[in-house]
Order: structure tokens, then C-alpha cells, then sequence
């Protein structure tokens, strides 16, 4: 897809459709009264009738009458005081959904001047380029190719009244190379677990790291035991697939970024956690496939962050494991060494993640890593305290969530804190070994983060994607299945770097 900026009129654009975002305010923006006038007054035809209103993604398509458009595309935004990062990524995403099955390969969308009051034309332009990207996602066709799908365009134009060109043209790019690399998590992430092994994913991590020019370095179970990565092997050894400890680096050795740091991002692994022999319910067991979404994040972030900043000196660390019940499999009871030298009682063998993610901190740190954030769906839990609309975190300093924040803002990603509550400590203590890895269920989302917490020593943050991972319905933005969620938010921390 080639994406432009026009600074000026939307009817001098050719397009198969040009799209327009209706707020619920009147007067309509001037831009849009003017596509009203081209379309013979039809866009407030429709609103007399109590159509595009400007309810969110409630859309109409009409001739496109004296446009240089066939057809134009009427999609409810809002209020204009509510068009921010968000509203700007799933007006991109809704329009593209809007057209699934339709014969689009141009397509124009105009943001008006009145819109832009939180938010620049630069963001708009990027964030309404990456929604685009990310509205063509559609994991339904993975293994079922030939279904209704959201078009393929080859070009997109995005049309503001003033600006920079060439500044918003690196805009548009930046947002499409952004939305590229959260569909690129998200059909690994999708992907079944007879399908992607952790073997296979190292291999697919390997082939983008020498399609991008990334340093590549898998270890398997020898090279694990030889570093003493206790929790990561406990983990893997009741698969008979067996697990990759899989890193990515962009950089000389040693480098660090413009302020001195060398950022790790860490992503959870899971390729199918079963629970192991404290086995999960059969409800919905089939979701977790996708334990693996973390790690398919990480390494397509270092894809991205090749592309926007190719000096950049920033490593991910994904372990990748199954999670599965067998005669090799650790048992509750079972004590284990971590990589930094602490025992752990494994009291659940389905709290798994934040066995494999303490030794991938470990071997971060041991590596240089200053900084370190980390993305897991780990905890049930987040899910059901927050939901699928907002990301829970937590971090050992408060000034670098407060960067992660940011970053998570400027990409229109919710991220919600969560306090790491000392006194919990207390309650993971164990008999027999330095901690257990799952206490009582009373503050069981804290407690994760409490164990996580026990493996760094650098500042860390730690995003739980377990409820924002992936969607069970489909949205007007986005496909039921995985969102790509907080890619967005890692690259866009990791350039504060450059
Ligand atoms: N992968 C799960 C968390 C999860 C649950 C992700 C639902 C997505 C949807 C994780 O490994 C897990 O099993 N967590 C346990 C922790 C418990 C045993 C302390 C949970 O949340 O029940
Ligand atoms: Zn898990
Ligand atoms: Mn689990």
C-alpha cells in the first residue's frame, strides 16, 4: 500500500471512495458541508432522516456525486472534543472494516481542521494511517483463505486542509509501518499451537531478524541449563516440543540509545498453556493459543523499530515454551532454581508466565539490558478487573512507567497502573524454598507482579495483556482474534531513544 498527504481539497483526489468522519455536532465542519454541497446535499439528507448522526462507527455510503470520488463514505466519529489518539486509530480501522468485501483499492479519507483540536494533523495523519493498516487485519483467514476480507488497497490518501507535506508524509509512513508491524504480532500471535511451536517460532523470529538485518540468537534446552535457566525449563520440559529461548538485538555490543539506556523488551512466550498438571478447565482452553502474544510482540517490534530508527541499539527476549501436562512435567511441589540463583516452590504449574519471564529478566539484565518492559497475558485476573479495553501494569520505578505511560498515550493505547503492595510479599513465602510462585487468590494480579518483581533489579515495567490481547467478538474497529495491543506502545517508547 502507498500511502500520500494531500494539503487541500478532497473532491481534486481520485478515489474509489473517499471517507468522511461525522461528528455529532452542527454546524458540520466546513469541509464537510462542502462534500455535503458536491453530493447534492445528501449527507444532510441522511442526517434529517436521523442517519449519520455521528454515533460512533455508525456509517452510510452514497454516490460520490461532484467528488473526485465514486463513492463517499459517511462514518460516525463522535463528539469533536472526543476525537483523540484512540477515536483517530479505530476511525482509520472502522472505515477499512466498513469496506470488507468491497472493490476498493484507492482509498481517500479527509480529516477536517475542526477536528484537529486535541490532537495535530502529524498524529491524526499517523494514527488514522496506522488504523487503516490494522482495520485489514482479519485472522479468520489464516487457515481459510478466499473469505470476506477487508480490501487490499494499493493506495491510501489522507487529506488535512494545512500543514507540512513532507512532514505529514513521513506521518502517514510512520503510521504505516507501525499498523504493519501489530498485524505482523498479531498473525503469529493468532497462529494455532500445532501450527507455531516454540520452534517455529524462533524460526520466524530468525527469518524477520535476516530479513531486517537483526541480530539473532536462539538457545535451546542445553544452552538454558547451562545458564542455569531453572524456571524456563520447569516450564517446558512436559512438551515434547521443546522450548527456545529467542533474542533479538539491534546494535554494536555494548551500545546504548541517545540517553545512555539499552531497553529490553521481554515478551511471554506461551505458544499453548494447558495449565500443565494444575490442567485448566476445558472452557475456552482453546484461547490459549494465543499465551504466546507477548513474545509474538517483542520480536515484531524489533522489526518495526529497524524500520523507523535503524541505529538503534534495543534487544527483546522471548521465551517460548508449551505449557503441557506429561510424564516429564514439573508437579505442585516441584522447587526450582532460577537463573538468578532464587528457589521456587511451584505451588500451580498454571502460573507459568512469570516462571519463564523471571530467567528472560535474569538473562537481560546478565546482557546489558538498563531498562527492561515486559508484555504477558499473565493473569486471568487483569482481565477481570479491567477488561478487554485497557492494558494493567505495574513498575518498580515510578518515573519509567510514567515514560511507558506516555509512550502508551501518544500511540491512543490505554494503560491503567496497578500498585505493587510490599506486605503481599509476606504471603508468597514458602516452606522449602525462597518463594512460591502462586499464593492465595486474594490480590492474585498484585501477587504476579510481586513475583515478577523479585527477578530485576533495573527498572522495569510490566504490561499484562491477558484481557486486551486478543478480542472474543468482533468490534466495528477490529476482527474477532488478536489486537496487536501495546506494540504500538513498545515501539514508541524504544524511539524516545533514538
Ligand atoms: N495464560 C494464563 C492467563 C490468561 C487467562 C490469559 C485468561 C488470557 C486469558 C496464565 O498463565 C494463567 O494461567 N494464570 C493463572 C494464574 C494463577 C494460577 C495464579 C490465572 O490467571 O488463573
Ligand atoms: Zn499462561
Ligand atoms: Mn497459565
Amino acid at each position: 500500500m502507498q500511502t500520500r498527504v494531500v494539503v487541500g481539497e478532497p473532491w481534486d483526489v481520485p478515489a474509489d471512495v473517499l471517507a468522511v468522519p461525522i461528528v455529532r455536532e452542527e454546524p458540520l465542519p466546513d469541509v464537510v458541508s462542502a462534500i455535503d454541497r458536491r453530493t447534492g446535499g445528501a449527507l444532510s439528507a441522511y442526517r434529517t432522516l436521523g442517519e449519520l448522526r455521528g454515533k460512533p462507527w455508525s456509517s452510510a455510503l452514497l454516490p460520490g456525486g461532484e467528488t473526485g470520488a465514486a463513492w463517499v463514505l459517511g462514518m460516525g466519529v463522535g463528539d469533536v472534543a472526543g476525537f483523540d489518539r484512540l477515536t483517530a486509530v479505530r476511525l482509520g480501522a472502522a472505515i477499512e472494516r466498513r469496506l470488507t468485501d468491497r472493490a476498493v483499492s484507492r482509498l481517500a479519507i479527509v480529516i477536517p481542521d475542526e477536528l484537529l483540536a486535541v490532537i495535530s494533523a502529524d498524529e491524526a495523519v499517523e494514527l488514522v494511517t496506522r488504523g487503516v493498516v490494522e482495520g485489514s487485519a482479519e485472522p479468520a483467514l489464516i487457515y481459510r483463505p478466499g473469505q470476506a476480507a477487508p480490501p487490499e488497497l494499493e493506495h491510501l490518501t489522507i487529506i488535512v486542509g494545512a500543514g507540512d507535506a513532507a512532514s505529514l508524509g513521513r506521518s502517514a509512513e510512520r503510521g504505516r509501518i507501525m499498523g504493519e508491524g501489530a498485524n505482523r504480532a498479531r498473525r503469529l500471535a493468532q497462529r494455532a499451537a500445532n501450527d507455531v511451536s516454540p520452534e517455529v517460532l524462533a524460526d520466524e523470529a530468525t527469518d524477520l531478524a535476516h530479513e531486517h538485518g537483526l541480530q539473532v540468537d536462539v538457545l535451546g534446552p542445553e544452552q538454558a541449563a547451562a545458564l542455569g535457566m531453572g524456571m524456563f525449563l520447569a516450564v517446558g520440559r512436559g512438551s515434547s516440543n521443546a522450548p527456545r529461548f529467542i533474542v533479538l538485538r539491534n546494535g554494536a555490543p555494548g551500545a546504548t540509545d541517545s540517553r545512555g539506556r539499552l531497553l529490553a523488551l521481554v515478551g511471554k512466550g506461551v505458544c499453548f498453556d494447558s495449565g500443565g498438571i494444575s490442567i485448566k478447565p476445558a472452557d475456552r482452553m482453546e484461547e490459549m493459543k494465543m499465551d504466546k502474544t507477548g513474545a509474538c510482540t517483542v520480536i515484531a517490534a524489533m522489526a518495526t523499530l529497524r524500520q523507523l530508527a535503524p541505529d538503534l541499539p534495543v534487544m527483546a527476549v522471548a521465551p517460548a515454551v508449551e505449557n503441557m501436562p506429561g510424564p516429564h512435567s514439573t508437579r505442585p511441589g516441584d522447587v526450582i532454581r532460577a537463573m538468578n540463583g532464587k528457589t521456587v516452590e511451584v505451588t500451580n504449574t498454571d502460573a507459568e508466565g512469570r516462571l519463564i519471564l523471571g530467567d528472560a529478566f535474569t538473562w537481560a539484565e546478565r546482557n546489558g539490558a538498563t531498562h527492561l518492559v515486559d508484555v504477558a497475558t499473565l493473569t486471568g485476573a487483569v482481565a477481570r478487573a479491567l477488561g478487554d479495553q485497557v492494558t494493567g501494569g505495574f513498575a518498580t520505578s515510578q518515573p519509567w512507567w510514567d515514560e511507558v505511560a506516555a509512550a502508551g498515550a501518544r500511540q491512543g493505547e490505554r494503560l491503567w497502573q496497578l500498585p505493587l503492595i510490599p506486605e503481599y510479599r509476606a504471603e508468597m513465602d514458602s516452606t522449602y524454598a525462597d518463594i512460591v510462585n502462586s499464593g492465595s487468590a486474594e490480590g492474585s494480579l498484585v501477587k504476579s507482579a510481586i513475583f515478577l518483581a523479585e527477578f530485576v533489579t533495573r527498572p522495569w515495567a510490566h504490561l499484562d495483556i491477558a484481557g486486551t490481547a486478543y478480542y472474543r467478538k468482533a468490534h466495528p474497529w477490529a476482527a474477532k482474534g488478536a489486537t496487536g495491543v501495546s506494540h504500538a506502545t513498545l515501539v514508541e517508547l524504544a524511539l524516545t531513544g533514538a
